[in-house]
């Protein structure tokens, strides 16, 4: 395994990101809708790199609301799965976002994807409740899931 560097995703990235996206999704999101999240002010959008290709290997996408940072979109390539790739993405963002606000986290996640559920769970989600034929592809539910504001560090 070789070592992964995050940082902003930019729009030269996009290629790469359709390429994840279709492989990891029933409806993959378009290229014009992460185009429009990489211009939103209010909007995160990270990538895992591989650092000695500079090969694109995940990505992270949040959106800031009055309350929460709603995690939009994460996704690895498949064949970097279960390196770890996704939970740096997820703890970069909580690094990036806690203190300033006393913001929580939240997300949607078919109720079948165990694997995302229990990532979450790992880093803190708890389920609160169930959107009910929330994917138009297949009606299935969404279990919504939440995640309390991180506190800033302790003074090192
Ligand atoms: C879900 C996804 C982003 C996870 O990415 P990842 O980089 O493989 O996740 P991590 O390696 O950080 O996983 C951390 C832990 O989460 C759990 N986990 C992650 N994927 C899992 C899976 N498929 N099955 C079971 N547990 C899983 C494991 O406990 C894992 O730790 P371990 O590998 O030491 O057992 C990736 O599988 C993916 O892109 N899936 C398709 C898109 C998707 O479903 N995104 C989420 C939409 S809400």
């Amino acid at each position: 395994m070789t070592t992964v560097e995050l940082r902003k995703l930019e729009l030269r990235d996009l290629n790469e990101v359709e390429e994840i996206e279709r492989v990891s999704y029933p409806t993959p999101w378009s290229r014009s809708m992460f185009a429009s999240e990489l211009a939103k002010p209010s909007s995160l959008c990270l990538g895992a790199y591989d650092a000695a290709t500079g090969r694109l290997v995940g990505y992270l996408v949040i959106s800031r609301y009055v309350d929460a940072w709603h995690v939009m979109n994460v996704a690895v390539r498949p064949d970097r799965r279960r390196q770890g790739i996704a939970s740096m993405l997820l703890n970069r963002l909580f690094d990036l976002t806690s203190g300033r606000s006393r913001r929580g986290y939240t997300l949607e996640v078919r109720v079948s994807n165990t694997g995302a559920i229990k990532l979450y769970e790992q880093l803190g989600f708890k389920p609160r409740g169930v959107r009910r034929g929330y994917y138009t592809d297949n009606r299935e539910d969404a279990l919504i899931m939440w995640k309390d504001p991180v506190q800033e560090p302790a003074a090192r």
